[in-house]
Parts: C-alpha cells; structure tokens; sequence
C-alpha cells in the first residue's frame, strides 16, 4: 500500500545513503539559460513497462531531499520542488527503451548539485534498476569587457587610470591586465567582484598606470570552467570595416577611449551638420544629419 504514496516513499529514500559507495558520479557541464542533460541510461536494452517503474530523481540541498522529478507508473498528486516546477522532463517513450535521462531547462546557478537517479522496479520487489548521480556544473559567459580610460591632470601625476567591466558570468572570473605590445601582465590592480540579482558575478577592475607615451593594456576576464579569456576588443585588424569601426588605428590599445572620441567625432559633425543646415538647407536636412549619427551611436550604446 505504502508504494502508492510517493511522499512516504520519498521520506524512505531520504534515509539511504546519497549515491551507492563507489559509485561514480557523472558530470554535466550547463550554460545558464540551457537545458542540461542529466544521463541515467539502463545498460541492459531491455524495453520497460512503464507501470513497472518508479522513477525518482532528486536532490538534497542543505540537508533536505527535494524532488526533482518522477514518475512513479500511474498519476501521482505530489509536485516536485517548486525550484524544478515546470523545468524538468522526463520521456516516458524514452523510459520504456530504458532512457531516464532528465532534461533540465532554464538551468541558474542555483543548479549547481547532484542529481540521483533512482529507477526501481515493481516486479523485482523494487530493487533498484538504476542508481546514478550526476554532478551538474553551471557556468556563464561573461560579456565581452570593456575598457574605459581616463587621465589624470599633470598637478595629480598625468598617470592613466583603465576600467575594465564585464558582466553576467559564473563562476567568479580570474582578471588579467595584460600589456599589449609584450604581452607580460600588469600588476597592481584593484578588482572587485560583486553577484547581480541573477546570481551572476559582474566585476570591475582599475589599474592604475604612470605616465607613458603609448600605454597599450588589454583586460583579459577567464572564466575557467569554460577554459576561455575574453578581451577587451583587440589591437586593430589589417583591413578595418566600417562595421568594425572600434578597430581604430589611432586608438586600438582602448577601445573606451575609441568609442568615446567616436562618439564625440558624431556628435560634433551632428552639431556642424546641424549649423550648416541651419543656415543653408531646409529644415529636413538637419534630420539626414542625426540620422547619419544612428549607426555610430548604436555601436557606442551596444559596446
Ligand atoms: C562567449 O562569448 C564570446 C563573445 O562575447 C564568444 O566568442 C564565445 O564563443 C562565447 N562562449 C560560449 C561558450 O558561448
Ligand atoms: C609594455 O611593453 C613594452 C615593450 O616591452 C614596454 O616598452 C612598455 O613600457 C610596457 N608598458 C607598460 C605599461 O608596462
Ligand atoms: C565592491 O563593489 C560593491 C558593489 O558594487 C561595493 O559595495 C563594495 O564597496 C566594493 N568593494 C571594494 C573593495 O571596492
Ligand atoms: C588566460 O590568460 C591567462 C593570462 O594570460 C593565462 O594564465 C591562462 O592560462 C589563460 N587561460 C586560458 C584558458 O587560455
């Protein structure tokens, strides 16, 4: 009788042990926002009855078992947790060719657990069919830094002071200042790595430089889970395009700096276009002038 009521059944399973001993435990690598395979695939291929089965995948966070899904061979009245409402599927087509596999949507940071599959089987007193845990590990692209620059006057030094952001990653980033004619890092920033309302890091760092002629920095955000360094926008490409206008010559060390004067350069033609019509076209003519302007500042507003 007690079979019937999965919630009892749950409790039960929440005084065995996580995992069987020596069992391995798989990992599953997920981006934010992805749907995460989590395997649990019988070996034998054998075809399933599904009224046969008892399905659970579960979680333990702090000390609680939460359900993450099941099937349990008939209607069932219980939910999972309301962390996993909605996200997580199971294929009954799938299961009866033995497949238990759990596809996890819209997968956050908070998803950084150990699943368990537990596959029982009524007609074998519900001995266990499958016993797996999967490690899933959660990480996020962090956005593309931006470096900003600003000088101090001549009277505070006339040193230069860089400010790299990015935003939106996971885990916590590793931050390099690299300089760009030679590659070697640049010590001595300050960096400060802070979590955003989506339980994603943004993280901003200054370093500060003495006065120099050419000082050519790049900011480098590792994300190590991903294995991968982003840049902040590179040295200029051979044959620079108007749509990658950031690649500027005279500014390639910074792209900051390149956008700003961009964007000043925009403006001031704006405002010279906008005089000159003023005094010699119509009036529509100052429009062709601001709309001129439209491309250049999206790029300004996108980086
Ligand atoms: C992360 O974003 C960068 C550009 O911002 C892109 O080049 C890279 O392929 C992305 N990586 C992943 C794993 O999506
Ligand atoms: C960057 O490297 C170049 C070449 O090694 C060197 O001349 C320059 O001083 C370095 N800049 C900084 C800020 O360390
Ligand atoms: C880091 O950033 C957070 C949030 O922006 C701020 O509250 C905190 O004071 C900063 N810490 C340092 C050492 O700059
Ligand atoms: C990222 O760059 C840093 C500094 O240059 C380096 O130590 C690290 O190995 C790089 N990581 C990857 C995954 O390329």
């Amino acid at each position: 009788m007690w079979l019937q009521s999965p919630g009892l059944f749950l409790l039960l399973l929440g005084g065995l042990p996580t995992g069987s001993p020596g069992a391995e435990v798989q990992e599953v690598h997920a981006l934010v926002g992805s749907v995460a395979e989590l395997g649990c695939v019988s070996p034998r291929r054998a075809s399933f009855d599904l009224q046969d089965l008892f399905v659970y995948w579960q979680v333990r966070v702090a000390g609680k078992l939460l359900s993450v899904a099941f099937y349990l061979g008939h209607n069932s009245s219980e939910d999972p947790d309301p962390q996993f409402l909605g996200r997580a599927h199971l294929s009954p087509e799938a299961m009866r060719r033995g497949d238990f596999s759990l596809r996890l949507s819209h997968v956050g940071p908070r998803d950084r657990l150990t699943f368990r599959c537990l596959v029982l089987r009524k007609s074998l007193s519900m001995a266990a069919e499958l016993d797996i845990s999967v490690r899933l590990s959660v990480a996020a692209n962090y956005s593309t830094p931006v470096v900003t620059v600003t000088s101090e006057s001549t009277a505070q030094g006339g040193g230069l002071t860089f400010t790299c952001v990015s935003t939106d990653g996971f885990p916590e980033p590793r931050l390099h200042w690299l300089n760009r004619s030679d590659g070697s890092p640049l010590p001595g920033a300050l960096t400060n790595c802070s979590l955003n309302p989506r339980g994603l890091f943004d993280v901003v760092s200054v370093l500060r430089l003495p006065p120099s002629p050419a000082a050519s920095v790049a900011c480098c955000v590792e994300n190590v889970l991903l294995q991968q360094n982003l840049s902040s926008p590179p040295e200029p490409s051979p044959s620079p395009s108007p749509s990658s206008s950031e690649a500027d010559p005279l500014h390639g060390g910074n792209s900051g700096t390149t956008l700003s004067v961009l964007g000043g350069l925009v403006v001031l033609v704006a405002v010279v276009a906008g005089w000159a019509c003023r005094s010699q076209c119509p009036p529509r003519g100052r429009y062709a002038g601001v709309q001129e302007a439209k491309p250049e500042q999206e790029l300004v507003d996108h980086a």
